[in-house]
């Protein structure tokens, strides 16, 4: 397949690249420098000269705190420029696939959220990548809208992608025990990116490992134990103690209603991500 990949140096959209091209497939991997997805004439100049199959959209605003200081970047990047590559894309007739958050959910239901739910996001990001699935599906029905939450993986720089190098530098961290979400290797949904683009049906999908999920804490605490670092390391506070500006759901576990249907099995397990990607870490430093 011939795929265009943006936002190429984040890191969902290295793990997408990655695997595309281990099946073979011609990937233009584009970062900011070299396709501003906000640009909606470079985006639809590319898409028309570039007879992609696919097009996964990896590019986002993706500064939770900035945005509630900044939210006409945010709403620039994450709701109109998505609509500039969903236009673009269906002009072309290829494949969509964007990605948006388990943050459109307000985290008040317990138990898992499904496309049944309706979504509340409560800060700027959330609802830029709410307003982001709208506009996509409104300008290109055929849209294929993955949302995802608490990604980890290679060269991701957010908590749950870091913690396991400072607990082996015998850091302390402080992770949160009253936040729940469903976490999601970055290359499991770089492989479910993939089988969509090329399903093509059209919809709002929930991809993360399967599992009953987790708190940061509990994430935490299967790092440790996979990596055997020291539990002690760690201290427990509540998502109330960190005053960050953004609000933030306190439950975001996912769970898809839609994948079955179109023939695609449950991601693996949270945990045993977990040792897939610590084992791949630590291959990397030997
Ligand atoms: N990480 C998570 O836990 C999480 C959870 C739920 C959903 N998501 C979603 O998953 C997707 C991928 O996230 P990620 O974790 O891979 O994020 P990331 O590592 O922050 O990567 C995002 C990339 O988008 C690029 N970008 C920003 N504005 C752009 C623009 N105008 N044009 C082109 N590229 C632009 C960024 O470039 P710069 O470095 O130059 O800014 C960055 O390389 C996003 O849609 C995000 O909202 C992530």
């Amino acid at each position: 397949m011939r795929i265009l990949i943006t936002g190429a140096d984040g890191m969902v959209a290295r793990a997408a690249a990655a695997h595309c091209r281990s099946l073979g497939d011609t990937v233009s991997a584009l970062a900011r420098k070299d396709l501003d997805i906000t640009n909606r004439a470079a985006v639809s100049a590319l898409m028309r000269r570039g007879d992609f199959a696919a097009v996964i959209n990896c590019a986002a605003y993706t500064d939770v705190d900035g945005a509630e200081s900044d939210p006409e970047s945010c709403f620039a990047v994450n709701s109109v420029a998505v609509s500039n590559l969903a236009s673009a894309a269906a002009e072309s007739g290829c494949a969509f696939v964007t990605i948006s958050t388990d943050y459109v959910f307000d985290g008040e239901k317990e138990g898992f959220y499904t496309q049944d739910d309706a979504p509340n996001p409560l800060g700027f990001y959330a609802r830029s990548k709410l307003e982001g699935e709208r506009l996509a599906a409104a300008v290109y029905p055929a849209s294929v809208i993955v949302r995802t939450g608490w990604i980890f993986g290679r060269g991701g720089t957010n908590f749950l992608s870091v913690m396991h190098k400072l607990l082996a530098e015998g850091k302390r961290i402080k992770a949160i025990s009253d936040a729940f979400g469903t976490p999601t290797f970055a290359a499991d949904l770089a492989a479910r990116l993939r089988e969509l683009s090329e399903v093509s049906r059209a919809g709002i999908y929930h991809v993360v490992n399967s599992g009953s999920g987790t708190s940061y804490l509990g994430f935490a605490q299967m790092v440790c134990e996979k990596g055997g670092f020291d539990p002690a390391l760690i201290e427990a506070v509540s998502d109330d103690d960190l005053n960050r500006p953004a609000p933030r759901p306190r439950n975001s576990r996912l769970a898809c209603l839609c994948s079955g249907g179109v023939g695609l099995r449950p991601l693996p397990d949270w945990e045993d991500a977990i040792e897939r990607f610590l084992s791949a870490e630590s291959l990397r430093k030997l």
